[in-house]
């Protein structure tokens, strides 16, 4: 509260489309079908589209979809399920909720996320008769190497889901071929909680997949298990995209490439600013690129070296620039996955550094302001802060 430089102004990006939006709104308070309107078919075809997949489901938020996606798959409870250990709880806890259990892997410490060395060469070793799925985090924006992912998945008969819900919008080479976030592995999963890529005004969720079949059970189970009005075939869950956010949905998205764009942007001039300043990385280093995805930048997150990153947050509040810790625990470290989740530790006594990674970038990452509607002199100012308080700590 009280900052100058917020994380993220939704009411700038809002108010340049707010007729728009009220418009989209009110048309579902004139036709009242709050629940199952067409504006809910409308956007899951227009996002299909965008996204260049047979399937989109909306449900009620991304957790939701991570839920419904382990539901689908037909897993067994004491299955283990591959998650790393840097990213959102959500990833995890679906896991632990229905039953499976959660084998911590590491990842790449530049990238934060799933890679074919640190993480999946290693991965392999978590590995058995047991393990069925990977779930595989495009975190802050930019996506885990899925070509390693599919490899392994092959390999060991895993099936892959996607935590898309950072990266909406991203862009995959595989091969040749450029493919969506999302709509690589067998079941995508999204958020469109408010502050996301693409976000609603509420909760928001969908999954996207090739496969009819699974298309079809994943619809059943995100409506009760019913295949036919009150026949129930399995046991399901109530979520639902309602129509609102649908509505709300259907006029962003016109508008999401246009806002990656200016995410980008900001993040080349942070980046520029930056390198230009700390060209050695003796302070910190800035978000790494790579090859063979664009990156969205959720979030721009730096890793602050020399154990000054709470120091320099601390300094940035104190000048209103509000930053983020995501996240200050890795999952292995949480109470809650105590006595639940695996770790290599518990494959091989001699693993003692299993998430190495992992636990550093919880102690040194730091996310700035990033958002569509942020300025150059925001952007100037902020890294003017952190670079004269990292010279002078
Ligand atoms: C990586 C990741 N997975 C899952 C989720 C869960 O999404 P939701 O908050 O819509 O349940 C989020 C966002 O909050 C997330 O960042």
């Amino acid at each position: 509260m009280g900052n100058k430089i917020q994380m993220i102004e939704l009411s700038k990006e809002h108010n340049a489309i707010r007729g728009e939006i009220e418009t989209a709104i009110n048309k579902v308070i004139d036709s009242s079908a709050f629940i199952h309107g067409e504006e809910v078919e409308l956007f899951e075809r227009n996002l299909e589209r965008y996204l260049g997949v047979k399937h989109v489901i909306g449900c009620a938020n991304g957790t939701d979809a991570l839920q419904i996606a382990l539901m689908a798959l037909d897993l067994k409870p004491g299955n283990q399920v591959l998650v790393p250990a840097f990213t959102y709880v959500a990833t995890a806890e679906v896991i632990a909720l229905l039953k499976l259990i959660p084998v911590m892997y590491d990842v790449n410490p530049r990238t934060f996320n799933t890679d074919g060395v640190v993480s999946l060469e290693k991965v392999e070793e978590l590995i058995n008769d047991n393990t069925k799925a990977i779930v595989p985090v495009h975190l802050f924006g930019q996506c885990s190497d899925m070509n390693a992912v599919l490899a392994v998945a092959n390999r060991y008969n895993l099936k892959v889901v996607e935590d898309c819900a950072q990266a909406l919008g991203a862009k995959y080479k595989v091969g040749e071929e450029e493919m969506m976030a999302g709509t690589i592995g067998n079941i995508g999963c999204t958020s469109f909680f408010p502050t996301k890529n693409l976000g609603a005004m509420g909760d928001g969720g969908a999954l996207f997949t090739n496969d009819d079949a699974l298309a079809q059970r994943i619809r059943m189970i995100a409506s009760h298990g019913q295949e036919k009005k009150y026949h129930h075939k399995v046991i399901g869950v109530n979520s639902r995209l309602d129509t609102i956010q649908a509505a709300v949905l259907n006029v962003k998205l016109k508008y999401l490439d246009g806002y990656l764009a200016k995410r980008r942007q900001a993040a080349a001039l942070y980046t520029t600013l930056f390198t230009k300043a700390d060209p050695q990385n003796k302070y910190l280093y800035t978000p790494k690129e790579v090859e063979f995805s664009t990156h969205t930048y959720h979030q721009y997150t730096l890793i602050i070296k020399d154990n000054k990153r709470d120091a320099l947050r601390q300094h940035l509040a104190e000048k209103g620039i509000a930053s983020m810790i995501y996240y200050p625990l890795p999952l292995s470290d949480q109470e809650a996955f105590q006595n639940i989740a695996l770790r290599r530790e518990d494959f091989s006594k001699s693993a003692a550094d299993s998430l190495h990674n992992s636990e550093y970038l919880a102690a040194h990452v730091l996310s700035l302001p990033m958002n569509p509607t942020i300025t150059a002199e925001s952007i100037e100012l902020i890294v003017n802060e952190v670079i004269n308080f990292l010279k002078e700590a």
